[in-house]
């Protein structure tokens, strides 16, 4: 399963990038809208630093203007994946934009029939939010699962790119479903590393080394 991060900070991509376990970025409008300096610039940097697939959106809210929207985020660079909402418009959108070759992600997917249309329009992801259906009790990874089962009996290419995690239960579901990706904020990345058990251990074979070593040389 790939793994993006859900950011807009350069820092945290710099920082997290070198691990070698990031394959692409996600953005959006609030999480841009956090950081200074031309939103675009901003994404070409991430472009760069990435190498992989990066989801920036439009707001236009009508067709027309979200495909001119669109075919210019394109042009930052290769990697910019265009993101447009769930509406009507932008599944028109989607088929336009696809259609000439542009990557599409279809995001503020609440449900596998809007998954099932994003498909049908050529989108190369749909991000389903897992983290804001559970906000209001109702179970995001069982979406996940309905989308993962309608995609199986398809030839369907669409990736489900697993979106709003809030923590590594997600990840682990997500994995064990096989959704294709999770994207999650840089929080959530640095949970995936932990274990108390891997710090224990690490800490005695050194204590035991430099106790033998201690030995050897008196
Ligand atoms: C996905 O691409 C979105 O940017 C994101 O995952 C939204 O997450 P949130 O619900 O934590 O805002």
């Amino acid at each position: 399963m790939k793994l993006f991060i859900d950011t807009g900070h350069l820092p945290d991509i710099e920082a997290l990038v070198p691990l070698g376990i990031i394959d692409g970025i996600t953005t959006n409008p609030t999480l841009l809208a956090k950081e200074k300096g031309d939103p675009r610039e901003i994404l070409k940097k991430i472009c760069e630093l990435v190498k992989g697939p990066v989801s920036a959106e439009v707001v236009s809210t009508e067709a027309q203007a979200m495909i001119k929207e669109g075919r210019e985020l394109a042009r930052i660079d290769p990697y910019i994946v265009v993101k447009v909402p769930f509406t009507r418009d932008g599944v028109k959108a989607c088929k336009a934009l696809s259609s000439e070759g542009t990557k599409v992600n279809v995001t503020l997917i609440f449900s596998p029939t809007q998954a099932l249309l994003a498909a049908k329009v050529g989108a190369s992801y749909c991000s389903p939010f897992v983290g804001r259906l559970d906000d209001i009790a109702t179970s995001g990874m069982q979406l996940i699962q309905e989308i993962v089962e309608i995609y199986a009996n398809y030839p369907i290419k669409t990736e489900i790119l697993v979106a709003s995690t809030r923590g590594p239960m997600h990840i682990v579901e997500a994995a064990r479903m096989g959704a294709d990706i999770c994207t999650c904020p840089p929080a959530v990345i640095d949970s995936l590393f932990n274990h108390p058990l891997t710090d224990i251990g690490l800490k005695k074979f050194l204590a035991d080394w430099e106790k033998a070593q201690a030995a050897a040389t008196r």
